[in-house]
């Protein structure tokens, strides 16, 4: 449960409110190229509107360099949020100082602000007091709203809470309420699917899933890792040599839970490798086991050796259909189903359609938690490639749970204390 107080347990109407979105998005040639984030800040929005608030929002974007970074500048979302709010929403060109005081100045009820990217000041990350009293200064409630942020002690996360009344918006009430009860009590069997690039970002959350899952399987680039730290010659393919211990203990962890009780841990067993991420280059795949057939055209010949090593030149893009399908199976059997990090390189375009050369891992394994098999389990789908694939494909309403964290999700399920939530009000 939620511990903190939200928007709902205060009175807003013709209060001025410092809303702390994330809009932190992504951005080519100055056009928003997923604007997930920014919608899923309206229902806060509505609501402070509705109540009669002045809002005056800000978030950061990027790492900016400087002030003048203009490649991060927060504009491009003023324009999208105007279109989706259909209510002008005025842009201020600095977060603090004069620009920002202006903007605010005779606000009427029910009028929005967006100020300039935070982070345009190094004090924002420095969590400067001093900068955290000037952004306080503007209002009279502080709002936290921007849930992919919250495992940040910045001015705008942390410091601010010590000058304004602060409570939680409702995205981070969604966020925090859904995952921490997928976490602590959810409806078993439960299976965790981590991909994306590194081991390091996930150690946390990896040994938490060893603890309390039934069923964890690995993919993308990180399984890479895991192969060589089970003596397989990977190539070519992205991993991280200095994370092999890393792999090793993590799999003897899983080995021990998997002595005591029920619990699987999957590494992929086939791949799907080649020379280069080119969609018109060949595929093959490679087997581990070598118990299967990798090479349908010499069925029932003897499966070569070269069917179960991945070549000099060669890197593995995507897991085998053998490990999708076990996957896939392993979701027929769970009620709940947290899913970070897709299973191969999701963001080459196929020949034709949507799903890639080497999505079709990922592919099977959405058809698999969407119940195209049957059977569909609650999925809280988590961390930036994975949230694109699934916008990509127009798939978000289909999900339990799409979050818009990425980091902060991760040490929320870690089991880490979020800087960001820690400093609002605690319920009455
Ligand atoms: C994110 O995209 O994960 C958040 O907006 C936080 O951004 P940061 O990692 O630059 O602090």
């Amino acid at each position: 449960m939620f511990t903190k107080q939200t928007i709902r347990d205060i009175d807003l109407s013709g209060k001025t409110v410092l809303l702390r979105a994330d809009y932190n998005v992504p951005l080519a040639d100055g056009k928003i190229t997923d604007d997930y984030r920014i919608k899923q800040s309206l229902p806060t929005l509505e609501y402070l509107l509705d109540h009669h608030a002045k809002v005056v929002i800000c978030s950061h974007l990027g790492r900016p360099s400087g002030p003048h970074d203009t490649a991060n500048s927060l504009f491009p979302v003023a324009k999208r949020l105007q279109q989706l709010l259909e209510k002008p929403v005025e842009f201020a060109t600095d977060c603090i100082g004069e620009p920002a005081q202006k903007a605010v100045k005779g606000m009427p009820a029910g009028s929005v602000v967006l100020l300039e990217n935070l982070r345009f000041h190094p004090e924002e990350e420095a969590n400067d007091q001093a900068f955290a009293k000037q952004l306080a200064s503007l209002a009279d409630i502080f709002v936290q709203d921007g849930f992919g942020v919250v495992h940040r002690a910045h001015a705008s996360t942390q410091g601010v809470t010590n000058f304004l009344p602060s409570v939680a918006g409702l995205l981070l009430e969604k966020e925090v309420d859904t995952i921490t009860t997928v976490m602590e009590a959810p409806v078993r069997p439960l299976m965790a699917i981590i991909g994306g690039a590194k081991i390091t970002d996930k150690i946390e959350v990896l040994h938490r899933f060893i603890e309390i899952a039934d069923f964890i399987a690995v993919g993308g680039a990180m399984a890479n890792t895991f192969l060589a730290a089970k003596g397989i010659d990977v190539a070519e393919s992205l991993y991280e040599q200095g994370d092999i211990p890393i792999a090793r203990d993590i799999m003897r962890k899983a080995a021990s839970e998997a002595r005591r009780r029920p619990f699987v841990f999957a590494v992929p067993h086939d791949v799907v490798v080649a020379s280069a991420i080119d969609k018109t280059k060949p595929t093959r795949i490679v087997d581990f086991s070598s118990h299967v057939i990798a090479d349908i055209e010499n069925y029932p010949k003897r499966v070569p050796a070269s069917a179960s090593q991945v070549h000099a030149h060669e890197k593995i893009l995507d897991i085998g259909p053998f490990s999708g399908s076990f996957i896939a199976g392993g979701i027929q059997l769970a009620n709940t189903v947290v899913w970070n990090g897709t299973m191969g390189v999701t963001e080459t375009a196929g020949l034709q359609g949507p799903v890639g050369p080497y999505a079709h891992g990922t592919d099977l394994l959405v058809q698999s938690l969407l119940g195209e098999f049957g059977h569909k389990p609650f999925t809280v789908v988590g961390g930036g490639d994975t949230v694109g694939y699934v916008e990509n494909r127009n798939l978000v309403k289909s999900f339990g749970h799409v979050s818009t964290g990425g980091g902060a999700s991760l040490e929320l399920m870690g089991g880490r204390k979020l800087p960001g939530v820690e400093a609002l009000k605690d319920k009455e």
